[in-house]
């Protein structure tokens, strides 16, 4: 018996400069609230990225491209990740940085493509063959060894489920016990195990134990009806990428259930196109027999142009395929020279042919107030406390430099503050930290001034 377990290869996210982003922040006609969700002010610029996510949400976007475009610091990743959270985790939605192309191992137009297989889904819909219940009891039977010694192996598992309807008790085989293990299954929680693969899927803790502890994260789940062993519909979201990287190696038939079988290795091999070409003809059949359905999530290009002119042609030609995904784009860049070119000087360093069937969102430098709700904001979330007037003093700073460099002076300044003794940040703690670390113009300034004490 196989355990089939769907191992994802979604990225992590790098939120942790945004962890105080928790969405758009937009009232139910779509208008920003000033300040709502973690985001601050930008409101042109929110209210755009929330038609954005209702294009997506009703799939009038796949093929299409949106750029935001503004100056440093002005939350142009912010909102993109907003938007990734108002998506919720079934769309999906891959951050990369235009950097990342550049490999000595990879090509260039292997990493778009790749990255742009993980931002298509795929949820499938299949009826299995489950036995599904509140869990009554789970012992391991064990024997003696056949090794020998004097180790003991679990020759089996007797589990009993509960329904509406009946109890009954199943003798299983031990790699399924420990993926009950792995699900961390206990006594009282609703489970199903697949027929076929041994799959187990925790769904929750029953509902009649939902007064025994008050765990917050835990989720309820009513006592399942019918029978114990039933026909159920499952549904699995993944990626094209994971079907890309478990196929690698194709084992078995072409039909999709091996496919999802293979989901679980995690080998290194290359994707071919024609590995590529070979799954979108099988993922094509099964949508248009209905039992797969395509979601087209978000591709997100943070400093876009760091993309060069061969991977802007690639991109192009993506973004006209049948399936396509939704590509933000996003850059702090005015005019410059294209990558790869030596004299195509372009707006945001983004060749005219592509950035003419871009839709732009436009960021803009933020005021002192918003400035100031944003740091508080950023130290509620890092924890630290401090005192009003320290706050403006920062935000202060802040406009004659840039957000960025008062957000990086809080966690130096609150640990100032501890050394002098302070329960919270004080306006002197800052000063003394603005004297110790620079911001960029000033050591611009310095480097300027003194070029000769410098190697050059
Ligand atoms: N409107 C906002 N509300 C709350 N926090 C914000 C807002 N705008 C920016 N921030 C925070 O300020 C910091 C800088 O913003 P962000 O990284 O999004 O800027 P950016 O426009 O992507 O800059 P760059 O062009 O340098 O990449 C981040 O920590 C971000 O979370
Ligand atoms: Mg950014």
């Amino acid at each position: 018996m196989k355990i089939e377990e769907v191992k994802s290869t979604v990225k992590t996210q790098r939120i942790s400069s945004h962890s105080h982003v928790k969405g758009l922040g937009l009232d139910e006609s779509g208008d920003p609230i000033q300040i709502a969700s973690g985001l601050v002010g930008q409101a042109d610029a929110r209210q755009a990225a929330g038609i954005v996510v209702d294009m997506i949400k009703t799939r009038k976007m796949a093929g299409r491209a949106v750029l935001v475009a503004g100056p440093p610091g002005t939350g142009k990743t912010a909102i993109a990740l907003a938007i990734a959270h108002e998506l919720g985790n079934k769309v999906p939605f891959c951050p990369m940085v235009g950097s990342e192309v550049y490999s000595s191992e990879i090509k260039k137009t292997e990493v778009l493509m790749e990255n742009f297989r993980r931002a298509i889904g795929l949820r499938i819909k299949e009826t299995k063959e489950v036995y599904e219940g509140e869990v009554t009891e789970m012992t391991p039977v064990e024997t003696d060894s056949t090794a020998g010694g004097y180790s003991k192996t679990v020759s089996h598992v007797i589990v009993g489920l509960k329904t509406a309807k009946g109890t009954k008790q199943l003798k299983l085989d031990p790699t399924i016990y420990e993926s009950l293990q792995k699900e961390k299954v206990e006594t009282g929680d609703v489970i199903y195990i697949e027929a076929n693969s041994g799959a187990v899927k925790r769904q929750g803790r029953s509902d009649s134990y939902a007064t025994e502890y008050d765990l917050e994260a835990e989720e309820y789940v009513p006592l399942p009806k019918g029978e114990v062993h039933k026909k159920k519909e499952v549904i699995q979201d993944v990626t094209l990428h994971d079907l890309d990287a478990a196929n690698a190696q194709p084992k078995g038939g072409q039909d999709i259930l091996s496919m999802m079988g293979q989901l679980m290795k995690t080998k290194k091999t290359e994707i071919t196109d024609k590995l590529r070409k070979e799954i979108n003809k099988v993922v094509n059949k099964y949508i248009d027999q209905g039992i797969a359905e395509l979601v087209p999530g978000v591709l997100f290009i943070d400093e876009v142009h760091m993309l060069d002119l061969e991977t802007f042609t690639y991109l192009h030609k993506a973004l006209e395929s049948t399936i396509a995904p939704i590509v933000i784009f996003a850059t702090n860049r005015g005019h410059c020279v294209v990558r790869g070119t030596d004299d195509i000087i372009a707006p945001h360093g983004i060749p005219m042919d592509l950035l003419d069937r871009l839709l732009i969102i436009r960021t803009l430098p933020y005021n002192r107030e918003e400035m100031e709700s944003i740091l508080k904001l950023r130290a509620q979330t890092e924890g630290h406390s401090i005192e009003p007037d320290a706050l403006h003093y920062l935000a202060e700073v802040g406009t004659s430099t840039t957000l960025r460099y008062a957000i990086q002076l809080l966690i130096p300044s609150s640990q100032n503050a501890k050394m002098n003794g302070h329960n919270s940040i004080l306006r002197v703690d800052i000063e003394e930290t603005t004297s110790l670390f620079m911001h960029a113009k000033e050591s611009c300034k310095i480097l300027r001034k003194c070029a000769d004490k410098f190697m050059k």
